[in-house]
Formats: C-alpha cells, structure tokens, sequence
C-alpha cells in the first residue's frame, strides 16, 4: 500500500458506480492501443470496452476492487443484458440468493478472485452486489435521512417524465429551504468522514464551503438530466436502484453489446498497484488513461507534481488522460509535455449527470514544455 492517505481504499469501497462515465467513453478513441483504467468498482471500467481497445490495465490499490472488476468484466462475457442486471441486483427482479451463487459459481473467475468473492458474498446472504460498498451502504442510510428531510413533494421530482416538466416542477413545486437543509445536514465533511472516508475525505479547495460545494454541484445535477433517469440522484436520494430507468452505462441497453464484443477482442490484466507508481515503472504505455479522481486522493499540493511527472512518463505521445477532481484540484504545476485540452471536450463533461466533479482532460505532446496543469 502506499502513501496514508490513500488508506480508506484498502477495502471494498466501491460496489456501484458514482461517476457517470459516459464522459470517458465519449473521449477514448475507438481501437486505442492500451488503456489505463482506475478499477474502482469496475462499473467505471465496463463502458470503456464499448470503444474496443486493442488492451485494457485495470489498476487499483485495492485487490477486492480488482476482483469485483474482474467479475464484471467475466459475468458480462457470458450473462446477458437482463441477467447481468439480476446478478448485480439492479432493477425490481433482482435474482435469488439461490441464483445468484449459481450463476457466480459458473463464471470463470482467478482463484483468488473466486475465494475472495465467495467469501465476502456470503457474509451478505448473497445479496445484491451493488450495494455491498462502503459508499453505497453509507448513502444507503443518508438516502433515508435526506428523502425526510425533503419529504414526498421534493421527491415528485422522480415523477417528471420530460425535461420541462422538470423544468416547471423545479420552478414552482420544488420545497427549495427543505433541498437546502438536507444539503447543510448532510453534505458535511464530519458525516463523510464519519460514515464513510474515515478522516481520509479530500480537502477541499474547489469551492469555499462544504455546503457551497455541494449546494452548486447538486443544483447542476438537477439541471442537466431527467432526475428519474439518473442514477446518482437516485442513489443519493432513494439509496437504491430499484427499477430499470435510471443505470449506469456499465448496463444500458445503448451499449451492452458492444461492451460484450470489446471484452472478447481485449487483453486485460488486473495490477494491484498505485496508479501514478504504475504508470512510472511502464513508460509510453497508455495511449489513454482514466485516472477516477485519484488526483484529488492524492495528498497534497507538494504531491501534485509527482503525480503529474509519473502520468507523463507512462503516457505515450498523443495519449489522453481524463482527471476527475472531488473537492480538491491539486494547484498549478509545471508540467513537461502535458497539455490541457479541457476546453474541447467541454460539450460532453457538462453533460456528465452526477456534476458532483470537475474534469480535466490531458494530452502528452512531443516535446512542448512549461505547459501548466491547472484547476
Ligand atoms: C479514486 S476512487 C473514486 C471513487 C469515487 N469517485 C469517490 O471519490 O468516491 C476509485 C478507486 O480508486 C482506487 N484508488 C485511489 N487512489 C488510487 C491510486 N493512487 N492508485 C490506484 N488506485 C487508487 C480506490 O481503491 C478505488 O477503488
């Protein structure tokens, strides 16, 4: 393991997703030689083979978020659309504890994914798979203390069924001071530390406050897409996904197939390790990383550079790097041969739905110097 900070990751944080990687998938060039992906719960890693890379590294310090990585990336080679949602526990008709140990006993998963898994999984009765995380169990509790709090008119926001009804619901029905005072109960670094993060929650310097931060990012997530179809805003509000409108893109109909093919055609390898240690011990390797927002975990503003230097090394030229950032950007550092192209891309990051990060895009050009990485 490496640096403390990056401590909280050394268990199953991760089951679901709260990224919405569309903006990812829409950046990856089709084909691309290599790509570097942080695992988390391996929903973030899923959508990218929909763009068939010719190799995919899933890296994470964390080997039980490896695993569950890996048990996407199988159960999506053999299981269907409908029963790759029923396994991981998505929708209304989730399977059985019965089926579901079946089926994950036909999957051809590495030993020590199969034992690591098998053990955890029946520690939960075999229960959905989705909700077995730190973060989803934790939002689990805080969905049934913010839907109080809003109470049922704010969540007649679910019932909206086009963008303008959204719209005129937001403006005229909406229990504003309610939304506002679930935001400064809850969108707290102590409750974050407390039920999930364990005093390893990112700094913040992306807005002036706690509640600023959350209060903007939220209201944006309420803006940009259909509340009934997005999955963040059902995770933070109802704790669940309980019905088939609102999934991450790990299991939309848009893309599961091409997901499948791209699986088939990919060599995948599984590395437990930091990303940027990663990235410095293989030069040139990746022709697109998706580092998660790993750079806000990263410690500090002096640890900045470091990680910065360790992408470039193992970028290859013309590589692409998407950075997310929760609360903390690392400040301006010099860089080598990174460029900021956030600006072309600035069409689908304002469309991601959850709007909880800021997004940064790089790209390595040869041999261009004093560029800056900026927040
Ligand atoms: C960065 S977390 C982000 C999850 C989510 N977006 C959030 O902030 O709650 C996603 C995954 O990154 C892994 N991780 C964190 N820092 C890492 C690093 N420096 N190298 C490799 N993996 C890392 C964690 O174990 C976790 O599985």
């Amino acid at each position: 393991m490496g640096p403390k900070s990056l401590e909280y990751f050394s268990v199953l944080n991760y089951s679901l997703a709260n990224e919405d990687t569309a903006v990812e998938l829409s950046i990856l060039p089709r084909d691309a030689n290599c790509v570097v992906c942080v695992a988390g719960s391996g929903a973030r890693v899923l959508p990218l083979f929909a763009k068939a890379p010719k190799s995919l590294v899933c890296v994470d310090v964390s080997p039980q978020q490896l695993h569950l990585t890996e048990l996407r990336i199988e159960a999506a080679k053999t299981l269907g659309l409908d029963d790759y949602r029923r396994f991981f526990g998505y929708g209304s008709q989730p399977f059985s504890a019965e089926e579901r140990q079946e089926v994950f006993g036909r999957l051809n998963l590495s030993t020590d994914t199969k034992i690591s898994l098998a053990e955890l999984f029946s520690r939960s009765n075999w229960g959905p798979i989705i909700y077995l995380g730190r973060w989803e169990q934790a939002f689990g509790k805080l969905a049934r203390f913010a839907a109080r709090i809003i109470g049922p008119s704010g969540l007649a926001i679910f019932h909206c069924r086009t963008m303008d009804e959204q719209r005129q619901y937001l403006a005229d029905k909406f229990p504003r001071w309610r939304w506002r005072l679930a935001v400064a109960l809850i969108g707290q670094s102590y409750v974050f530390n407390r039920l999930i993060y364990g005093n390893q929650l990112p700094q913040l310097n992306l807005a002036k406050s706690d509640y600023c931060y959350f209060n903007d990012r939220l209201a944006s997530t309420l803006r940009v897409s259909l509340a009934r179809e997005n999955f963040f805003l059902k995770i933070l509000l109802r704790g669940r996904l309980e019905n088939d409108e609102a999934l991450p893109l790990e299991c939309s109909n848009l893309h599961y197939s091409e997901i499948q093919r791209g699986i088939k055609s990919c060599a995948i390898s599984y590395v437990q390790s930091d990303l940027y240690e990663f990235l410095e011990k293989n030069p040139s390797i990746a022709n697109f990383v998706s580092l998660s927002d790993t750079p806000s975990y990263s410690g500090s503003a002096t640890s900045a550079p470091n990680i910065m230097q360790k992408l470039n090394v193992g970028m290859a030229t013309g590589g692409l790097a998407v950075a997310r950032y929760f609360r903390f950007c690392p400040p301006t550092t010099q860089l080598d041969e990174l460029e900021d192209v956030t600006i072309k891309y600035e069409k689908v990051i304002s469309s991601e739905i959850t709007c909880i990060y800021k997004i940064g895009v790089f790209q390595k050009v040869e041999g261009r110097t004093n560029n800056r990485y900026p927040c």
